[in-house]
């Protein structure tokens, strides 16, 4: 199916937008620019590595760990994003035809998204500033996207802060710290999860 071509947007007015919404809600941005290419390129490779089926991006922002999976080989059709911000939904229904944009709450993922997907995604990619949440709300959203994955699905989390960001025994999950890029602004660590009970082997 063809899509209509992308408004591409400079990275500069990308920053602008990023920086409009910030002022706006800081607390839900959790960050005052987008993730670097840097960080952004670690991530989308990571997320393309030997996968099959859609991928679901939470809290895409402006869409720079977007691009970085469509770069790594990722087809746009198959990217699911869920963003709380509409305006922010509005640009990256323009910069990514074709790929699936729910304006949505990740506290109501499951609700959220197309019912046939919900326990099928083998990658989902956060933005999410769970740290700044309160806590019903990242407790709330870790237990959806756990709901959304598959069995052997993989999370990939970011953070600026020194330690995992999921507690691994609340949620039974498996953490692994997956890369650290030190040239992203500030230095950030990605974190995979996985569910505990997978097998070793099968997790690698
Ligand atoms: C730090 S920005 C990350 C943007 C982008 N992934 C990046 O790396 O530049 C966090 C994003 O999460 C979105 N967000 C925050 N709370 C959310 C929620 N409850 N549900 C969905 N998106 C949310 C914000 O609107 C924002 O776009």
């Amino acid at each position: 199916m063809q899509h209509p071509k992308p408004a591409k947007r400079s990275r500069l007015s990308e920053h602008a937008l990023f920086l409009k919404q910030v002022i706006r809600n800081p607390r839900a941005m959790g960050s005052i620019v987008p993730s670097t290419r840097y960080l952004s390129r670690v991530i989308g490779r990571l997320a393309a590595a030997g996968l099959h089926g859609p991928v679901l991006e939470i809290g895409a922002g402006t869409g720079s760990v977007t691009r970085a999976m469509i770069n790594a080989g990722i087809a746009v059709e198959q990217l699911h994003i869920v963003e709380l911000n509409p305006g922010l939904c509005r640009h990256l229904r323009q910069q990514f035809p074709g790929a699936t944009v729910i304006a949505a709450d990740a506290t109501r993922l499951s609700a959220s998204l197309p019912p046939e997907t919900v326990g099928k995604y083998r990658m989902v990619v956060s933005g999410l500033p769970l740290v700044n949440m309160p806590r019903e709300a990242s407790e709330a959203i870790i237990g959806e996207i756990k709901r959304c994955m598959a069995a052997d699905g993989r999370l990939l989390q970011f953070t600026y802060l020194p330690f995992s960001p999921l507690s691994e025994s609340r949620h039974a999950l498996r953490a692994r710290r997956i890369a650290w890029v030190l040239r992203n602004v500030p230095p950030a660590t990605v974190w995979q999860y996985q569910n505990a009970g997978l097998a070793l082997e099968e997790s690698l």
